[in-house]
């Protein structure tokens, strides 16, 4: 059975610390909040408790897991070689969104790498998670505590609706302050590469690298493209609906989301609408009124919209939408992030307004 433990954010209790970290050390399965998402850990030393990991979220062999860390010290026992460039981004960014990927020592289990010669690591940004990495003293192997293919969890509850009986533990420590996950960087190669997007900024890493490209898989346009972040070629962060994302301003967007809507409630369609606090009103006023409205946050806040992203997806489920009609952000800052997940969300189908 699953054990739920509300646990204090700020100040995590430490009998519910060590309890859980107890967990981890003999094998088991612990969700823990961290600053980006909830992540599904195992001690990464141990085969088969991260072969358990792709049980419970029947996620493909082939997709590797991100190895967490309490300490700096930890990274040394799991790459064979730490570059300038990672010491420094290290210092500057963690703990924080953003997970390097090195060159993996032997005794990183392949089952945590699918196979690969490196390794994906980062030290979260959140007491609980380190609390607990602290505690355990074991690098922990976490991907997003989801079922592979639903949006990531932002809250424990979230944990629970696709995770209860196949994990031990769940610590509850509150909505995720992110809410999209961490950036993944490649740093094996002359020019550092963006393999996802996520809470630490391309414009932040510039700042500090100088040259950092996106992998062409991020550019979409090329089905032909094999993405080198495994996990980035899967359909992801989808609802039960399908999803379409409508481009345009918002102004035009609002009225071929309308026009829209109608067309597909005629079918018999249940359709949900994710909107901003700018256009909601143009949604309620009707003529056409969409079955359910999730409203994201305020254009002016990107932080907030990505905060609230994967629970608004959650929720159309919750509300038995068929269709999910998406308004689109600009691909600045964390709007990169939140524009990769409604991409993927949509499976790639977009429409112009
Ligand atoms: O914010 C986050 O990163 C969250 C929290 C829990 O830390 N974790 C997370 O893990 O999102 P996951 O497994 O859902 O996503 C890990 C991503 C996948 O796209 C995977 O393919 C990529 O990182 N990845 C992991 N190891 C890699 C490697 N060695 N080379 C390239 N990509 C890698
Ligand atoms: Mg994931």
């Amino acid at each position: 059975a699953t054990q739920y433990l509300v646990v204090n954010p700020v100040e995590p209790e430490p009998d519910k610390i060590e309890w859980a970290a107890r967990v981890l050390r003999e094998g088991g399965l612990v969700a823990f909040p961290t600053e980006t998402v909830y992540g599904l850990g195992a001690n990464a030393l141990n085969r088969e408790a991260v072969r358990k990991i792709f049980q419970a979220k029947g996620r493909p062999a082939d997709n590797p897991l991100i190895v967490h860390v309490g300490s700096l010290v930890e990274v040394d026992n799991l790459v064979t070689y730490v570059p300038e460039k990672a010491r420094r981004l290290m210092q500057l960014f963690w703990p924080g969104p953003l997970t390097l990927v090195l060159p993996r020592r032997d005794q990183v289990p392949l089952e945590v790498t699918a196979g690969l010669e490196t390794v994906a690591i980062r030290m979260p940004d959140h007491p609980v998670a380190l609390a607990l990495l602290r505690t355990a003293r074991v690098p922990v192997a976490a991907p997003s505590a989801n079922r592979s293919g639903r949006p990531s969890p932002t809250t424990g509850q979230h944990v629970l609706a696709d995770l209860q009986g196949k994990v031990d533990v769940v610590l509850d420590g509150g909505a995720a302050r992110v809410g999209v996950e961490s950036t993944v960087l490649d740093l094996t190669t002359e020019v550092p590469v963006i393999l996802r997007p996520g809470g630490a900024t391309v414009e932040q890493l510039r700042e500090v690298l100088g040259e950092v490209a996106l992998d062409p898989a991020l550019e979409k346009s090329d089905p032909e493209w094999k993405p080198r972040s495994p996990g980035m070629k899967y359909t992801h962060y989808s609802p039960e609906a399908e999803v379409f994302l409508v481009a345009g301003s918002p102004r035009l967007a609002v009225q071929k989301i309308l026009e829209l809507c109608k067309k597909w409630q005629e079918r018999g369609e249940r359709v949900a609408i994710l909107a901003t606090e700018e256009t909601a009103d143009y949604y309620r006023r009707g003529p056409v009124v969409p079955d359910h409205i999730e409203i994201l946050g305020s254009r002016r806040n990107l932080e907030e919209i990505a905060r609230r992203l994967f629970n608004a997806l959650r929720n159309c489920d919750l509300n038995q939408a068929t269709v999910v009609l998406a308004e689109t952000f600009p691909d600045e800052g964390i709007g990169l992030a939140i524009m990769n997940r409604l991409r993927k969300a949509a499976g790639g189908r977009v429409i112009s307004s």
